[in-house]
């Protein structure tokens, strides 16, 4: 290491690409939004990979550690529940639950993603679909017994934060749960992004919508995820 740099910490190859990505990412989100078309990005994002999922910041092809160790604490009842994932990627997070005898949908916006997922698992018994968040089948409303959002409502611009809660409460059935994890940030911290880190009475939107806070966990530098989480767990009645 460099005198210059012997009180920094040090900065793998690994995070230095990953920084890059990011970087690169961010400004082909800023050149949709600013031509007015907010989600257009990802579609573009996830073809111009050509099926490398290094090309995708997200993809860990592995389920969300954050979640696969909510899973393995909880041990949530599957059999014969439906669980639904909300912009699904490349569907890990879709095949631990159906490994776990849920009856899967997944839904992306990316025809990409969801041509990948479906290449990835030939066999799965997920029902993996293109569809927007925003102009979901009506017969979905009230329809999963357990939900699972990880980083999509942050990967959308702002002003779709509160749009995106709205239409993800309704998704859960009575009695069902929903599960979101996310990056986490106070009011006062600068935002910039993708991904724009949410605040705690942004998610409170989700029990303005009618659920009910049941968990709440405030996860910093936690299983070598660096930036803040939150992760909460709502009921509906
Ligand atoms: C940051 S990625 C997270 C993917 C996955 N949940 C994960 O954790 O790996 C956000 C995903 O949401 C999808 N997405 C964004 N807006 C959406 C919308 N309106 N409806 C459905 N999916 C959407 C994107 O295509 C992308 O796959």
């Amino acid at each position: 290491m460099s005198q210059a740099h012997e009180n920094q910490p040090e900065l793998d190859q690994q995070d230095v690409d990953r920084q890059q990505l990011r970087s690169q990412v961010q400004s082909l989100a800023q050149t949709y939004r600013d031509t007015n078309q907010p989600l257009a990005w990802f579609e573009a994002l996830y073809a111009s990979a050509n099926g490398n999922p290094e090309a995708i910041p997200w993809v860990n092809r592995e389920p969300h550690p954050l979640f696969q160790d909510w899973l393995t604490t909880r041990s949530p009842v599957a059999t014969g529940r439906s669980a639904l994932v909300i912009g699904c990627g490349l569907g890990d997070d879709a095949e631990v639950l159906a490994d776990r005898g849920f009856q899967v949908t997944a839904f992306d916006l990316a025809p990409t993603a969801i041509a990948w997922c479906r290449e990835r698992f030939p066999n799965s018994p997920v029902n993996y679909q293109v569809a927007d968040l925003f102009d979901l089948p009506s017969d979905w409303a009230k329809h999963f017994d357990f939900v699972l959002e990880i980083y999509t409502i942050q990967a959308m611009p702002p002003e779709l934060h509160t749009a995106a809660m709205q239409a993800i409460a309704p998704l859960v059935a009575p009695d069902g749960e929903l599960l979101v994890i996310c990056r986490g940030r106070e009011e006062t911290d600068p935002l910039t992004g993708p991904p724009f880190p949410l605040t705690r009475s942004q998610l409170a939107t989700f029990e303005q919508a009618g659920l009910l806070l049941a968990e709440w966990d405030d996860l910093s530098d936690s299983e070598g995820l660096r930036p803040r989480h939150f992760r909460s767990l709502y009921r509906s009645n």
